[in-house]
């Protein structure tokens, strides 16, 4: 009996997901265009500890992103909620004397607080958008105009890791933040179990990378997640051991995965002037 009640539930868990995945993804493929090129005016931040410290909640995790310390925290619309946290944008100045074409590959740590530009970057970003011996010129205009569009991230030396969040109380209160998600995916769904178990528990969406479960099942715990991913969705599963029996609040968990995928979108409306 109590096989049959956990294989309804991870039933009912799957299902839930595949409604998830339309009523998350679908409406997104209607409207967002992530790879379309947007103009905004950029600004930086003189102090890269604000975006460290950002409202995406990485902490000192967000030093580890990229070497060049190149962050940028996300207007409302690029934001999301704090989805859009660990997004990597391209962004160039228009500026054809200081700054290169290929411009600068930043990662989102933090809410801009104002709606005035899309992107404020870090000050490293900011100045890595100059050609050489044009920084000093370019960090003195202190806002340009720049394009950006969304890029899949690339960690080359680096899992898909989840972080076990302070404020998590061992054994069953689980909160826990994903960190170098590569690809181009917004994560919809996160589900964990025990290792060896098929009795999945859906985590909630706290707040941008951080999800939490307040009932987990007792470790060692697999999870397994879903992305957008080509037309729609798809299930990453880390189904080793992610977090061990006695997994402790601050620690990094390696999942052994890594996320490439790039969620596929209709932008016809965009195609038409690609990055040139
Ligand atoms: C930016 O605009 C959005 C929607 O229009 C609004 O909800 C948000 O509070 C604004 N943010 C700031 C910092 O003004
Ligand atoms: C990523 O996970 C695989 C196992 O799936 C492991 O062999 C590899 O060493 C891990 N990579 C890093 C950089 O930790």
């Amino acid at each position: 009996m109590a096989v049959s009640i956990r294989c309804v539930g991870s039933w009912y868990s799957s299902l839930l997901h595949a409604l998830l995945l339309v009523v998350v993804v679908l409406p997104r493929l209607a409207s967002g265009c992530d790879r379309c090129v947007h103009r905004t005016r950029a600004v930086y931040y003189t102090s890269s500890l604000t975006l460290t410290a950002g409202s995406c909640g990485y902490g000192n995790a967000a030093a580890s992103f990229n070497a060049g310390g190149f962050l940028a925290a996300a207007g409302h619309a690029l934001y999301r909620r704090g989805v859009g946290c660990g997004a990597c944008f391209q962004v160039r100045c228009k500026d054809k004397k200081l700054c290169s074409t290929a411009g600068v590959r930043v990662v989102v740590t933090d809410r801009a607080r104002t709606n005035r530009t899309g992107l404020v970057l870090s000050s490293p970003a900011f100045a890595a958008m100059a050609r050489p011996g044009m920084a000093a010129p370019l960090t003195k205009l202190a806002a340009v105009d720049v394009e950006y569009k969304r890029v899949p991230c690339e960690y080359k030396h680096k899992n898909l890791s989840v972080r076990v969040d302070e404020r998590s109380r061992g054994p069953n209160e689980l909160a826990i933040s994903f960190l170098y998600q590569g690809g181009q995916t917004d994560i919809v769904a996160v589900d964990v179990a025990q290792v060896g178990s098929s009795s999945w528990k859906f985590m909630t969406r706290e707040h941008g990378p951080s999800w939490s479960i307040s009932n987990a099942p007792p470790g060692p715990l697999q999870l397994r997640l879903v992305v957008t991913g080509g037309y729609d969705g798809k299930w990453i599963w880390a189904d080793r051991e992610v977090l061990p029996r006695r997994w402790r609040a601050g620690e990094v968990y390696d999942t052994g995965v890594q996320i490439s995928d790039v969620a596929q979108e209709g932008c016809f409306t965009c195609d038409a002037h690609e990055w040139k």
